[in-house]
């Protein structure tokens, strides 16, 4: 190997890949000069040859030893040549080299220290859970009031008992703090004395349920917790304890998990703060419909489910044999809905629906919460004014609570909060909306795949209306709709009659959010439109005969609660305003 000092090049890296080959033939033998360019070396990535050098002395010897001869790259008149690196620079890297060797010498050596004091922390650890059996805790006499959360404020002073499941876990010295949840609220517990000595208290996991009991207390000034209060328990006992380790409820829940995994999940998902705020939100929402409804003199009333007619077109009617009968999961319950006027007047109901939508939209869903309502005896007009009057009361009766309209406040990003919609709601003729869309360059898609105008019969598709609605910015009643691309039953616009009084409300950021119309009162038309649409009247017996005993003009509408809380608490998708949403592909929990 001698003779490779001071040759060019070329004759190095023949000299080493000699060496190289000799190690090949002979496993023991190793190359003992490698080369370093300062320029284009590598001390992390180089491996000694010439094409890919260390790139100083002293990184050469940290991988190849101190025993190596290390080989600098010379640039010459004659070209370029490897001599062996200096006595001064082979000196300070030597020293470069003992300072690195004591480095990892001490590093080996702190890992041995950890390796132990883990091992001692550990068996202290054991110990003390060993200790903590024998802590026993003996419930006072005192009586104690069973309450939920939501009483909290009233019953400060007296010794309550709270079954609930922890939501938050926090050991702070000698104390642990738990945020105790039970569905109506959250409540700070604070365990001292020998309470946080017990093996149920060291072992406390996230989501295991407790009964506690204790006084609650307002906080002093500068400290902080829901409500301003804190139980100060004198006892508590482990009802269900949640696992801890990888099957931990973090674990399952994660916000970094796969959006499948986490909608497999769902049933532990919900009982976080954002998941929880939209349902308890939804249940509000429910309420002041109701309280709306009840308001204006509609009658509730719970059609079935189950059915043998469609009503929004058979290619989203999921179908089933019924006892040897064609029967669907209701579309919608609207033709019920009509029956019952002439027998109760004016009626709504909150009813599931089912579209077998194969739409992968962020507001499609395959089963939906339909609210529905159908009045007799009034004009397009009444209907729109009407449709106005249950959204606006219906919202205001919701963020009259102060409980509720801080849940929405806090789904909402900081800054920004739910805007109710001012009256009256814009009236916009579907005619007119073509128009808006091809003077603001909204496209319609072509079957070729390029987009053109809109011409009067299109049903305007979800992504143009949207941004039309979000460029407006306000609820639009969206109007009068060609009869082509609507449902077989809606009436006829009187001397227009290619046209309906059909209305969609849409909504900024959300699209539809309730579709509606007068329906055909004369018999004749409504045996047409059967007709027309190629539907057996056969199984509509029932409905038809709404026409026979005596007839009224009336109208309808439906809407789907799952995109109105979409819009009320800025929700990307209706699948976050459901409880256990179905969709393409989705079917559990
Ligand atoms: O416009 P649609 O199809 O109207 C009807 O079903 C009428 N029969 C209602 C009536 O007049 N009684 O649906 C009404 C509303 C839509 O505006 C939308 O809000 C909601 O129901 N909706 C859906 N929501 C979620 N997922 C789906 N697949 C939905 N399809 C309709």
């Amino acid at each position: 190997m001698a003779e490779l000092l001071s040759k060019t090049k070329d004759s190095v890296v023949e000299a080493l890949s000699q060496a190289t080959a000799a190690v090949s033939l002979d496993s023991t033998a190793q190359p003992t000069s490698y080369c370093v360019d300062e320029a284009s070396g590598n001390d992390s990535t180089g491996d000694g040859s010439p094409s890919s050098p260390y790139k100083t002395v002293a990184g050469a010897f940290i991988a190849r030893g101190e025993s190596i001869t290390a080989l600098v790259r010379q640039a010459k008149e004659e070209g370029e040549s490897w001599e062996p690196a200096s006595a001064s620079a082979v000196k300070k890297a030597k020293k470069l080299y003992t300072q690195h060797q004591t480095k990892l010498a001490r590093q080996e050596e702190l890992k041995k220290k950890d390796e132990l004091e883990g091992a001692a922390k550990r068996a202290a650890e054991a110990k003390k859970l060993e200790d903590a059996k024998a802590v026993i805790l003996e419930e006072p006499t005192t009586p104690a009031t069973k309450i939920k959360i939501k009483q909290a404020v009233e019953k400060r002073g007296e010794r309550v008992r709270i079954f609930g499941w922890v939501h938050r876990l926090r050991q702070q010295g000698a104390m642990i703090f738990i945020v105790l949840r039970d569905g109506t609220g959250f409540l700070q517990c604070v365990l001292t004395g020998k309470l946080p000595q017990t093996f149920d208290a060291l072992t406390l996991t996230l989501e295991s349920s407790i009964q506690i009991t204790g006084t609650i207390n307002e906080l002093p000034e500068g400290k902080t917790a829901v409500d301003n209060h804190e139980l100060s328990a004198d006892w508590f006992s482990v009802v269900g304890k949640a696992p801890g380790g990888d099957e931990a409820f973090l674990n399952k829940v994660s916000e970094d998990r796969a959006p499948d995994l986490l909608a497999d999940a769902r049933h532990l998902v919900i009982r976080g703060e954002t998941v929880s705020s939209t349902l308890k939100v939804r249940a509000a929402l429910l309420q002041s419909f109701r309280a709306a409804y009840a308001s204006l003199g509609l009658l509730e009333v719970t059609p079935p489910c189950m059915v043998q007619t469609q009503v929004e077109g058979g290619s989203t009617l999921f179908a089933f044999d019924y006892y040897g009968e064609q029967a669907y999961l209701t579309q919608s319950s609207q033709l019920y809905l009509e029956t019952c006027l002439p027998s109760l007047g004016d009626v709504f109901c909150v009813a599931e629906s089912f579209r077998a939508e194969k739409s992968h939209t962020r507001r499609h869903l395959s089963e939906y919460t339909h609210v529905e309502a159908e009045l007799a005896f009034l004009t397009f007009e009444e209907l729109l004014e009407h449709i106005e009057e249950v959204i606006c009361r219906t919202i205001d009766g919701v963020l009259a609570d102060p409980k509720t309209k801080a849940l929405i406040d806090s789904l909402w990003p900081e800054g920004e909060s739910f805007t109710p919609p001012s009256r009256p709601f814009m009236r916009m003729d579907y005619r007119d909306a073509i128009k808006y869309c091809n003077e603001h360059n909204i496209t319609r898609p072509g079957p070729d795949g390029t987009d053109g105008p809109h011409v009067v019969g299109d049903d305007i598709a979800e992504a143009a209306e949207r941004k039309m609605t979000d460029q407006i910015g306000k609820p639009i009643f969206l109007i009068n709709f060609p009869k082509e691309i609507k449902s077989f039953y809606m009436a006829r616009i009187p001397g227009d009659e290619g046209f309906t009084e059909s209305v969609d409300l849409l909504m900024p950021n959300v699209g539809e959010i309730v579709g509606g119309s007068m329906r055909m009162s004369g018999l004749d038309e409504l045996m047409e439109a059967y007709k027309h649409e190629g539907i057996d009247p056969t199984p509509y017996y029932w409905y038809t005969d709404q026409r026979k005993y005596g007839t009224t003009p009336h109208g309808g509408y439906g809407l789907g609660l799952e995109r109105l809380l979409a819009w009320l608490l800025n929700r990307f998708t209706v699948r976050e305003t459901q409880l256990y949403p179905r969709y393409t592909g989705r079917c559990k929990p």
